[in-house]
């Protein structure tokens, strides 16, 4: 299923539900208690909910004294990916760091896994673009080695894996990133294990042909939010 970005104005009623205990299981709400809390009408908060609830952000039960609620696993999901972006503004690990490293070509996988919808979707939730389908990999220069070993210390956000009928595809992690100003994304497939030196990058648009690069070019790639 593809995760809907919930409407700007739905999120603090999910959020309002979320601090009264609605992850953990179904609360009662009233429309007027959260229309103080989050000092807007009645009426918008009774078009919110219903607006949460068809698109499967929270569940709803209405009966005649009122109603209860419960934010659902994609509605968690929706917030924690908020959560996560908190916590890179406001990092106090964050830093600045560049990595160089030469272009190399890999095995092809990466326009496999970039193409299925699960991770299509889920690196454009939480990195703002859709991926080009490929990985593109860097071989870091020996003095950027101890710099990417730092980087695993940062906040790092995980793309849950998933199963089809036949398989199963591991969970990654990914990094947002930028190279030449353009944003990419470092990623780590949950169970490859890479030589320390090789990086993969994601990008929303072809990096070879807009930077118009060809293996053994030297790039640098910038992570960090000062
Ligand atoms: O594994 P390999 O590098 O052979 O290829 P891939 O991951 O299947 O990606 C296909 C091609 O697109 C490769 O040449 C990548 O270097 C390139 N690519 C790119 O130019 N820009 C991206 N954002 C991702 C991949």
């Amino acid at each position: 299923m593809i995760m809907q970005m919930p409407d700007a104005g739905d999120l603090p009623v999910l959020k309002a539900i979320a601090l009264l205990g609605g992850c953990r299981g179904p609360v009662r709400v009233s429309t007027q208690g959260l229309s103080t809390t989050l000092g807007t009408s009645p009426q918008t908060i009774s078009r919110r909910l219903k607006s949460l609830d068809s698109t499967h952000l929270i569940t709803r039960i209405v009966d005649p004294t009122g109603q209860s609620v419960e934010v659902t696993k994609t509605g968690e999901e929706i917030l924690r990916r908020e959560h996560a972006e908190y916590c890179r503004i406001f990092s106090r690990t964050g830093g600045h760091f560049i990595l160089k490293g030469a272009v190399i070509s890999g095995l092809g996988e990466g326009r496999y896994y970039m193409s299925l919808d699960h991770y299509k979707n889920q690196f454009r939730m939480n990195c703002g673009f859709e991926p080009y389908p490929g990985t593109l990999n860097l071989r870091l220069i020996q003095q950027s080695v101890p710099v990417r070993k730092k980087l695993d210390s940062l906040e790092w956000t995980t793309i849950p894996g998933f199963s089809d009928e036949y398989r199963t595809f591991g969970e990654a992690r990914c990094l947002p990133c930028r190279i030449h100003g353009i944003p990419c994304a470092l990623i780590v497939p949950g169970r490859t294990h890479y030589p320390e030196d090789i990086i993969e990058l994601i990008a929303g648009v072809p990096l070879r042909d807009e930077l118009g690069l060809e293996d053994n070019d030297i790039i640098e790639v910038e992570i960090g939010y000062d």
